[in-house]
C-alpha cells in the first residue's frame, strides 16, 4: 500500500462513520445552532458534533497530522499531511431535510490553501443518498468500487452546475456569470453542496461545475475526485473582494466554459 491509498482508506472509513452520525442526527430532527456570515450561512449542532468525531478519529489514527475544519479551524501538524474537512457540506440542504449533503475529508500536503497544496487522498460520503466517493492521487476516483470518469465527448450543450456562495457581494457577479453560461449550457443545476457537485463532475453526471468564493474544505476532496476521473480544474479571475472562481469540468467543455466565464 502507498501512503495515498492508506490515507484514502482512512478518509473513507471516517467519512462513513461521520455520515452515519450526520444521518442519525438528521433523522432525530436538527436545529440550526447559529447563522454565521449571512442567513444562508448556517451551522447546526450536527456540524459541530460530526466535525468533533472526525477530528478525534484522525487524531487517534495520525496524531502528527495537521487539521483544518470548517467549524473548528486548526492548523498544520508535525507531519507533511494536513486534513481538510467539511463535516456537513450542504448544511442548508441538511437543515431543510434535503438529501444533497456530504461529509468531505481530504489529505493535503503543502500549505492548506487550494492554490499551493497537493491533495493526495480524499473521500466524500453522501449518507442520505447511500454513496461513497473516494480517490487517491495516481490511483483513480471511485464511487463504491466503481471507477469514475468524466464525460468524454463535447456535448451539444453541457449540463453545468454552479453555486452562489453566501456573500451578498458575489451574488451580482453570479447572476452575470449565469447569463453568460446559459447560452452554452443544456441546463443549469444548483444542488447546494460543492463536494457533491465535484463528485458528480467526476462521475460524468455533470459536465462542469463552477463557483466563486469556495472555501478550502468545500472543494478539497472533490477536486481530487475530478482530476483522478480525468477532468480539469483551475482557479481564475479574482473579483474586487478577492474571491476566486473555481472551474471543474471534463476536458471537452473546460476551455469553452473558462472562455465564457472570462468574457
Ligand atoms: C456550501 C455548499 C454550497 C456552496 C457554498 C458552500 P456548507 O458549503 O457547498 O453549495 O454554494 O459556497 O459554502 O456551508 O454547506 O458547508
Amino acid at each position: 500500500m502507498t501512503l495515498e491509498l492508506d490515507l484514502r482508506d482512512l478518509a473513507t472509513d471516517i467519512a462513513r462513520e461521520a455520515g452515519e452520525l450526520a444521518k442519525r442526527r438528521r433523522d432525530e430532527g436538527v436545529a440550526i445552532a447559529a447563522s454565521k456570515s449571512t442567513l444562508a450561512d448556517i451551522v447546526t449542532e450536527a456540524d459541530r458534533e460530526v466535525e468533533a468525531l472526525i477530528r478525534s478519529r484522525l487524531a487517534e489514527a495520525r496524531p502528527d497530522d495537521g487539521f483544518l475544519g470548517e467549524e473548528s479551524g486548526g492548523g498544520t501538524g508535525a507531519s507533511e499531511v494536513t486534513w481538510v474537512v467539511d463535516p456537513i457540506d450542504g448544511t442548508v440542504n441538511y437543515a431543510f431535510g434535503q438529501p444533497a449533503y456530504g461529509v468531505s475529508i481530504a489529505a493535503v500536503t503543502g500549505p492548506a490553501d487550494p492554490l499551493g497544496w497537493q491533495v493526495i487522498a480524499g473521500a466524500v460520503a453522501a449518507p442520505a443518498l447511500g454513496e461513497m466517493f473516494s480517490a487517491a492521487r495516481g490511483h483513480g476516483a471511485f464511487v463504491g468500487d466503481r471507477r469514475l470518469s468524466v464525460t468524454a465527448e463535447a456535448p451539444a450543450g453541457a449540463l453545468v452546475a454552479t453555486g452562489f456562495g453566501y456573500d451578498p457581494e458575489t451574488h451580482a457577479s453570479a447572476l452575470d456569470e449565469l447569463r453568460r453560461v446559459m447560452p452554452i449550457a443544456r441546463d443549469i443545476r444548483r444542488a447546494g453542496a460543492a463536494s457533491l457537485d465535484l463528485a458528480y463532475v467526476a462521475a460524468g453526471r455533470l459536465d462542469a461545475y463552477y463557483e466563486r468564493g469556495l472555501k478550502p474544505w468545500d472543494m478539497a476532496a472533490g477536486s481530487l475526485l475530478v482530476t483522478e476521473a480525468g477532468g480539469r480544474l483551475g482557479w481564475f479571475e479574482t473579483d474586487a473582494w478577492g474571491r476566486r472562481m473555481m472551474v471543474a469540468a471534463s476536458a471537452a467543455v473546460y476551455d469553452r466554459l473558462v472562455e465564457v466565464l472570462a468574457t
